[in-house]
């Protein structure tokens, strides 16, 4: 224990004197850090996003951090998240991928890459999202299809409190199955169900507290179970996902793609017979894009969802308003996106269930591409950067309530619905979420049909003020483990007749 104290104490010693007039004192400020440890003793990793907040009360909305020995530049409020996304939007617009991932996919696909080949990658399942098939229309029935099938299986519950989670997963992401592979599944069909349960897990494994340690100390991460147990899942899916491709690629037909699948390999193919060699459109580009539009896709959504459903639950009131106004403007019929624009108050309502969800609250990490003097701080290329989106949904100078559900927030005094810059959940710039209108698109026509046909409450025996809003933290944040009752609505109109006309 004598040559473990001298150890520390030469490693202190060593820092102080590396640490003198070093780069450090250029760098934005921030707590100082300790060896080795960084400034772990400032935040709580179980609600990283959090503790960056209170320290950015502290240190201002240009600061610098250490996570372990891993240095982070925090960028905190709308204002300043939105001039470095925006008007910076080159430098820092790299992205920084987590270690974890960079032991799956090697820098391929769109969500974790960077350069010509992200670009090329984003570009094509952009346009391919946005217009495959007969454009947003297909999009639209796609989802609407989907709808039908999730009514069905909440129908089953007859009101029963149930936990919404795997009916909600499956549903969206039959969505991304729909335009990746050009089809969907049955929620019992297992190869599908144990692909989603695999990327859903692997999702909440890759926040967990001993992932985030090992992308702090690589070297630790032969120690650590859960990364084996990550990359267990990643490849059990990654060879599903080769194995689907083999059967699309029997059937490809070039006149006429199914789907995301069928038009890369038809642009790979048609590269080829053309002699182009070194391009993208290769194997590993395909498998991760198709594994990033999943991880990103399924997830992201089917968690705002259940927020939304959650926040309806606990507060019966603005259920009432959403449900009275779906009545009076759509009534019985199936609706459609162009609805939208008459909807203002469910549109309030779905924009601040994912203001104050907040389900991806440091964005995904960033990286700047060179050297940077911003708001008056030196940056230097290749420096981590976290947009600290939870500043600025929760910006208060923004926001009149805000760590309260208030859909007033979205609407005039007219009641109709007003855009909010500072509404940012699915980030901005280079990097904004790549499937953010098909996510707007989802969320509009599942909320909508699920409060056509149910009305939600809490279980019996939980009260309102019991549901708890404390999220539980993974890659993004869920609600904690609960269950609602989904009442069909025929038993609803009952009761709104009764309580409308006593
Ligand atoms: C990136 C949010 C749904 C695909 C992101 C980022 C956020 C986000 C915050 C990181 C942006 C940054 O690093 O600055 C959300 C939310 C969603 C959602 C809140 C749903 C409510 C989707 C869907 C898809 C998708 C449905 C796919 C179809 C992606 C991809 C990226 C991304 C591919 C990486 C973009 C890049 O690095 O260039 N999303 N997302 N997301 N999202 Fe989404």
């Amino acid at each position: 224990s004598v040559s473990l104290l001298g150890a520390l104490l030469v490693l202190v010693l060593i820092y102080l004197v590396s640490n003198f007039g070093s780069q450090e004192d250029k760098d934005p400020p921030g707590p100082r850090p300790l060896p080795l440890l960084g400034n772990l003793l400032q935040v709580d990793l179980k609600r990283p996003y959090y503790s960056l907040l209170k320290l950015s009360k502290k240190y201002g909305s240009v600061f610098t951090i250490y996570f372990g020995s891993k240095k982070v530049v925090v960028l905190a409020g709308y204002k300043t998240v939105k001039e470095a996304l925006v008007h910076h939007a080159d430098e820092f617009g790299d992205r920084d991928p987590m270690l974890i991932l960079q032991d799956t996919n090697e820098g391929h696909g769109v969500l974790w890459s960077n350069g010509d080949s992200w670009k090329e990658m984003r570009r094509f399942a952009l346009t391919n999202l946005r217009d495959f098939g007969m454009g947003k229309r297909a999009n639209e029935s796609k989802i609407i299809e989907e709808c039908d099938y999730l009514i069905d299986v909440f129908k089953k519950f007859k009101g029963k409190a149930f936990d919404m989670t795997q009916p909600m997963n499956y549903a969206v992401s039959n969505i991304i199955c729909s335009m990746v592979y050009g089809s969907r599944f049955e929620y019992d069909d297992p190869e599908f169900t144990s692909m989603v349960d695999r990327a859903n897990k692997s999702v909440q494994l890759a926040g967990s507290p001993s992932i985030q340690i090992y992308n702090m100390y690589p070297w630790f991460g032969k120690f650590i179970s859960k990364r084996k147990e990550f990359l267990r899942f990643y490849d059990a899916n990654k060879k599903q996902n080769i194995e689907m491709f083999k059967n699309l690629k029997k059937t490809l037909n070039p006149q006429m793609c199914r789907g995301f699948v069928d038009a890369f390999l038809v642009r790979k193919q048609n590269l080829e017979e053309s002699g182009v060699s070194n391009n993208h459109y290769h194997d590993n580009n395909l498998l991760s894009t198709v594994n990033n539009l999943f991880v990103a896709g399924t997830d992201t959504t089917a968690t705002t969802l259940r927020w939304g459903l959650m926040l309806m639950a606990k507060y019966p009131k603005i259920q009432d308003q959403v449900q009275e106004e779906l009545s009076r403007v759509i009534g019985s019929r199936q609706v459609q996106v162009e609805d939208r624009k008459n909807l203002p108050f469910l549109d309030a309502v779905i924009h601040e269930t994912q203001r104050l969800a907040n389900i991806v609250p440091m964005a995904l990490p960033h990286k700047t591409s060179q050297d940077v003097t911003f708001q008056g701080h030196f940056i230097k290329k290749g420096t981590t950067v976290y947009p600290l989106l939870t500043s600025v949904l929760y910006d208060e100078n923004e926001w009149e309530k805000p760590h309260s559900f208030h859909p007033a927030h979205f609407l005039d005094k007219e009641g109709k619905f007003v855009k909010r810059d500072a509404f940012m959940p699915f980030s901005a710039g280079r990097r904004v979420c790549l499937g953010e209108s098909l996510a707007r698109m989802e969320l509009f026509l599942f909320f909508v049909t699920l409060l056509q046909h149910f009305r939600f409450t809490p279980a019996p025996g939980v009260s309102e003020d019991d549901l708890d809003l404390t999220p539980r933290v993974g890659l993004t944040l869920n609600p904690s483990p609960h269950e609602l009752c989904a009442v069909p609505s025929s038993r609803l109109s009952l009761s709104l007749h009764l309580t409308h006309h006593p």
